[in-house]
């Protein structure tokens, strides 16, 4: 999950890095309001997860309260690279004598963690980057060994960063690599981390990415979840904790095991070619427990989508077998009864293949049609999808 630049400074805050004080708001009033109480300039910044906000405008320096609420009216519902800015974050505007560049990221190339450091930060690292990579320094991080002080300094002289800053530097890199561990982060990045006048070393901007993955070891973090943004059916799958991905298509995928669910999707865009060229709607694991209550949830995100035309139930049935799975079809037909609207083709292998198949031979639903094999079942599927 990407967080937004306000939700990254939490983090820095929680984690003792020094950036600028700051509150974010979704009105040019509360702006100013925000302004008079630091009592000092501010920035007025756009909050959107896209980079650039800088050169797009949405980023200004605010002196007085008033100039604050002015550039906050032009900000809110700015349009930077189609992300329409909803909220802005007014931060106190320090006093800049040089900018730099720091990251802490996954390599998973080189199966290892990486900080980059450059003494020249600012908007345009992409472009040092590319034309002087030898000022944009790449330093492998042992995952056990982690960044200690010594270490955040050796990184900050590799970066080319003055001497006369490298102990305070090293104080707040070593604080990011902080924020990288202990949030399970995959990307802490802050351009620009600032030298004030008085040699301080601040974070001022934040770009910081968590791993999913982790995500049940930091239930704060449910908060920083842009619910605004989430597809509908998306958030729908995952109250349910269903595997969902929503995809650009018109046949809805229902199957149990990542492998299976994939290959799956292959094989109904490979048939699609013969009908019109339908496309696989989403992925779907069901998991190992197909159990009826699963099925109708699943059933009802993708009948949900009202791109789908029909849906491809691929099932091989293991420790939940396939009666199992039959009957969670019978169960979720009769819990969404006329809300189920839709053709299924249901295709089952596996353990209790016969029992399976002759459970739902009996329920003779109007609405499904068997399928023998995974080809034929794709091909079925595509099908009905191109009749709609
Ligand atoms: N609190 C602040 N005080 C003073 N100057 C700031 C402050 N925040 C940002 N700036 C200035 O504005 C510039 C752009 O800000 P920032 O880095 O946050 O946005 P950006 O780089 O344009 O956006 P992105 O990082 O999304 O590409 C900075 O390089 C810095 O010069
Ligand atoms: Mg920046």
């Amino acid at each position: 999950m990407d967080l937004f630049e306000y939700q990254a400074k939490e983090l820095f805050v929680k984690h003792g890095v020094p950036s600028s004080e700051g509150r974010v708001t979704d009105t040019a009033e509360d702006a100013r309001a925000i302004a008079e109480e630091i009592g000092k300039p501010v920035m007025i910044k756009s909050q959107v997860k896209v980079g650039g906000r800088g050169k797009a405008g949405g980023v200004k320096y605010a002196a007085t309260p008033d100039d604050a609420f002015t550039h906050a009216q032009n900000i809110l519902g700015l349009d930077i690279k189609g992300h329409i800015t909803k909220k802005i974050l007014v931060a106190e505007a320090k006093d800049i004598a040089e900018e730099y560049y720091i990251s802490f990221l996954l390599d998973r190339s080189n199966r290892t963690y990486l900080a980059m450091c450059s003494v020249e930060g600012g908007m345009e690292i992409e472009e040092v980057a590319v034309k002087s990579p030898d000022r944009l320094a790449k330093i492998a991080v042992d995952a056990v060994k982690g960044v200690d002080l010594a270490f955040a300094r050796s990184i900050a002289e590799q970066g080319h960063l003055p001497a006369e800053v490298l102990d305070a530097a090293a104080v707040t890199i070593q604080k990011l690599w902080e924020v990288f561990v202990k949030e399970d982060a995959t990307l802490v990045e802050v351009n620009p981390l600032v030298r004030t006048p008085n040699d301080e070393i601040l974070a001022l901007d934040g770009k910081v990415t968590l791993d999913a993955n982790a995500e049940f070891r930091h239930p704060d973090h449910a908060e920083f979840a842009d619910i605004d943004a989430t597809d509908p059916l998306e958030l729908k799958a995952k109250e349910n904790d269903l595997n969902y991905v929503k995809l650009d298509g018109e046949v809805g995928i229902i199957g149990n095991g990542a492998g299976l669910v994939m290959s799956t999707l292959d094989v109904v865009a490979y048939a699609g070619e013969n009908h019109g060229g339908v496309k696989p709607a989403n992925f779907l694991d069901i998991g190992g427990g197909a159990s009826a209550a699963v099925m109708a949830a699943g059933l009802d995100v993708i009948l949900g989508d009202s791109q789908v035309k029909s849906v491809f139930v691929n099932v091989f049935g293991g420790i939940t077998a396939c009666d199992a799975v039959a009957n969670g079809i019978v169960g979720a037909l009769n819990t969404l009864g006329a809300e189920a609207n839709k053709p299924l083709v249901v295709r089952l292998d596996g353990n209790k293949v016969e029992e399976g198949r002759k459970i739902l031979a009996d329920f003779n639903h109007p609405l499904v049609t068997l399928a023998q094999t995974m080809d034929e079942g794709a091909d079925k599927a595509a099908e009905l999808a191109a009749a709609k």
